[in-house]
């Protein structure tokens, strides 16, 4: 079974704790999208990892996990990563491996993401960690790969601070490289594979708010290209979202809290702190909203999900109501149609349609059947809006705080 977690809104859904739960099914791990700019957070034994580069299966001793050919990697940040582990008793030897297709980040680069964004007139609020410039070298094909490493002239163009810089990593990064294709038929037959997403649907390059958005593929087709398997390989795709929406850095964002409201603005603030809503790259307070059923049907169908992921339901464990939108008004017209013109995501305004809370502490519900008859009511509502079934649900961080709702 070849299994697919992408995120379903603006990142940050709670893909890593997803990712480590379902790793218990998988043998193999692999991420095929992004670098450095995802967060991921993951609690085990009342310890907390944040990994940035490795896939989160990395916390299971036993599982292989693989820096996929989508990814673009900063050496540096990637063995800080490993030696971060290894510290903390994660032993990464002889089960750590890098694509040779993945592109690498090299300083110059990053140097240039952070001039480009500074420059622009709206920035796009980039984590800084050079990953579009990246993905841009690469398509202009002045990029360079880990199989790169051993062609002598390639390194040669390199700018010399680059390749000052690039030298010392180059004999651990050629250890750990491995060839996908022969990998996965050689050593990985019949096993099971778990494609872990970073970013999320509406930060795709082709899929999301352009320009707003990160420049991989972080929709489930980057999993065919990224993990390199054919789309035909995939078994089931899971979309990972939150009970509300969360955004980082600028761009339209139709359901936000809006600051001028004070019911809002006070909902905002709640969410934040117990949702702990800053970036785990950047440390930046991310923006919050109203779970926004119209961007989450559209990643749903546009991404062919077969199961939705629900995380941080428990957050609104007090609240005596809480409401998604349904709908947005544009210019006076009613749309659930999610549009690409930016123009309108700005101007869209959410209709919101009300639930009761269940005002519980849920954290330690341990079924689906548990869970408050308006909890129940609200996943109800969110699959018959989206046609597509939750399987899933988490509250709370740890591992066991995770409900399972269909095999
Ligand atoms: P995970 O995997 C949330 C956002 C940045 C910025 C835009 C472009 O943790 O869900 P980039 O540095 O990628 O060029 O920035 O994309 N962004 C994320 N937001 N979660 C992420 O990853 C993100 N990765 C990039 O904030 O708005
Ligand atoms: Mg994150």
């Amino acid at each position: 079974m070849n299994t697919v977690v992408i995120g379903a809104q603006w990142g940050d859904e709670g893909k890593g704790k997803i990712v480590d739960y379902l790793a218990k099914k998988a043998d193999v791990i692999v991420r095929f999208a992004g670098g450095a700019n995802a967060g991921h957070t993951i609690v085990y034994n009342n310890e907390e990892y944040a990994l940035h580069l490795i896939p989160s299966g990395v916390i299971h001793p036993e599982k292989k996990v693989i820096l996929g050919a989508g990814m673009v990697i900063d050496p540096k940040a990637l063995f800080d990563e490993i030696s971060m582990l290894e510290s903390r008793g994660v032993k990464t030897k002889g089960r750590l491996f890098v694509s040779d297709r993945a592109h690498i980040v090299l300083p110059g680069y990053i140097k240039i993401d952070k001039e480009l964004d500074a420059a622009r007139k709206t920035p796009i609020g980039t984590t800084g960690r050079g990953i579009g410039i990246t993905y841009s070298m690469k398509s202009r094909r002045d990029g360079i790969r880990i199989a790169d490493l051993c062609w002598k002239e390639k390194l040669l163009e390199l700018k010399d601070e680059d390749r000052v810089f690039l030298e010392p990593f180059i004999p651990d990064l050629q250890a750990m490289s491995i060839d996908m294709c022969s990998y996965f038929a050689e050593c990985c037959a019949g096993a099971n594979v778990l494609f872990e997403g970073a970013q999320g649907a509406l930060l795709d390059l082709d899929l999301g708010t352009y320009p707003f958005v990160s420049s991989g593929v972080s929709a489930a087709a980057g999993a065919a290209l990224g993990g390199m398997t054919g789309p035909r390989s995939i078994d089931r795709i899971l979309g990972v979202f939150k009970a509300y929406s969360t955004r980082v850095g600028n761009g339209p964002f139709p359901a936000e809290f809006s600051a001028q409201d004070a019911e809002q603005d006070a909902l905002c603030k709640f969410v934040r702190e117990t949702g702990r809503e800053y970036g785990v790259t950047t440390g930046r307070p991310r923006r919050c909203g109203y779970l926004d059923l119209v961007a989450l049907r559209y990643a749903c169908r546009v991404n062919s999900i077969d199961t939705l992921v629900m995380t941080h339901l428990d957050v609104y464990n007090t609240l005596d109501s809480i409401k998604a939108c349904v709908a947005y008004e544009i210019e006076g017209a009613k749309t659930d149609n999610f549009p690409a013109a930016i123009p309108a995501l700005l101007k869209a305004k959410p209709v919101l349609r009300c639930f009761e809370g269940w005002n519980k502490n849920i954290s330690g519900c341990k079924s689906f059947n548990e869970l408050p008859e308006p909890a129940r009511n609200y996943i109800a509502f969110i699959e018959e809006y989206c046609k597509t079934k939750i399987g899933i649900i988490s509250l709370g961080y740890e591992r066991n705080q995770t409900i399972e709702l269909q095999s």
